[in-house]
């Protein structure tokens, strides 16, 4: 009589312990190659950190944009900021207006058009004050700090409102 525990089945009966081996090694090294193969896929896709644009000095430069080309009421020019697009604009009161240029609705460059701003991609339109008045955007425009030094305007993050009180 035998007992069915301490018989094999066929397949186990036919592997030796080398055969086992070699398999484990093979299969190891397949994985290990298939994740050589994947790290520099995964390296290309993954999202890579966003300089500051501000940089340590917590200021940038504008861009083709002079104080003079701002400098009576109603006057407004695109211009740039560390590779970004921007708008700066003087309202008719005399306030000095900066805002990054980027749609808040797909991320195309908005332009200044006098007594608006207007994005040529799906029509969205933003008032002086970069809020989002007709189309599609949801949001209103990242505002920026604007300020001439040295003859030169430059743009500073907009500093956080004070939510106590
Ligand atoms: S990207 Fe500006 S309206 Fe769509």
């Amino acid at each position: 009589m035998t007992n069915d525990k301490d018989e094999q089945s066929p397949g186990e009966a036919s592997q030796d312990p080398s055969r086992r081996r070699f398999l484990l090694t093979l299969g190891g090294l397949g994985a290990l190659w298939c994740g050589a193969a994947a790290y520099p896929t995964y390296k290309y896709l993954a999202p890579q950190p966003v300089p500051d644009p501000f940089g340590k000095e917590g200021k940038a430069q504008v861009d083709k944009i002079s104080p003079a080309e701002v400098a009576q009421p109603g006057m407004g020019k695109n211009g740039g900021y560390a590779n970004r697009g921007l708008v700066v604009l003087r309202k008719p009161d005399g306030t000095l207006k900066a805002f990054d240029a980027k749609c808040s609705h797909a991320g195309c460059n908005v332009a200044f058009e006098g007594d608006k701003l207007h994005c040529p991609c799906h029509g969205g339109t933003y008032d002086l004050d970069g809020k989002n008045i007709a189309g599609p955007p949801p949001r209103p425009l990242t505002e920026l700090k604007v300020f001439e030094e040295n003859g030169l305007l430059y743009v500073a993050r907009l500093a956080a409102p004070n939510k106590q009180g």
